[in-house]
């Protein structure tokens, strides 16, 4: 072997050697700085014009905007079938009761009772049946939402 031969293959030797050193595409792409770049970049972005439409997943149902516990209450009770938020029905409308009552303790236990004993004379000669089965608790949360509806 001649003195050139060995520094060419010295050569290819190295030029291997750095090659295998060198950085690729995905290290420098997860390299900090970058990744930091990155995160700065994002941080500065502009905000989308006023009205610009940016569509979103649809949410999921643990962040969609808490019902009121008493509307809950309500929705699944035969309440919907007399009565309304905001028309009279069979009974007097959620915003009509909100209207008529202050939402202090006394007219809570008023209404928690009308609830739960029904009785007519008050909005006219239709009674409100009875709720027997309701428990004050319950009964105090669908007042609670009703006297929320006040105008
Ligand atoms: C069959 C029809 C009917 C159903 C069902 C019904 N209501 Fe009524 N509700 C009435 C009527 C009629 C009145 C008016 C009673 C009166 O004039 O004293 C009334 C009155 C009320 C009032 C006002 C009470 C007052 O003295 O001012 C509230 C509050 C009320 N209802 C809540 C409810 C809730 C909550 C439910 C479900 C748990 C319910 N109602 C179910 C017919 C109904």
């Amino acid at each position: 072997m001649t003195v050139k031969y060995f520094f060419a293959a010295l050569g290819v030797g190295l030029i291997l050697t750095s090659c295998g050193t060198q950085e690729s595409e995905y290290d420098r792409y997860y390299e900090q700085g970058y990744r930091d770049s990155v995160a700065t970049a994002r941080a500065n972005a502009p905000e989308p014009a006023p009205g610009t439409k940016t569509p979103t997943a649809p949410k999921a149902a643990a962040e969609q905007p808490k019902q009121h516990p008493g509307a809950m209450l309500i929705a699944g009770s035969d309440c919907t079938a007399c009565h309304n938020n905001q028309q009279k029905l069979v009974g007097p409308a959620y915003v009509d009761v909100a209207g008529k009552y202050e939402a202090n303790d006394k007219n809570r236990e008023y209404l928690i009772g009308k609830i739960k004993e029904g009785g007519a004379g008050v909005w006219g000669q239709v009674p409100m049946p009875p709720h027997p089965n309701l428990s004050n608790d319950d009964a105090g949360k669908m007042v609670d939402y009703i006297l929320s509806l006040k105008k």
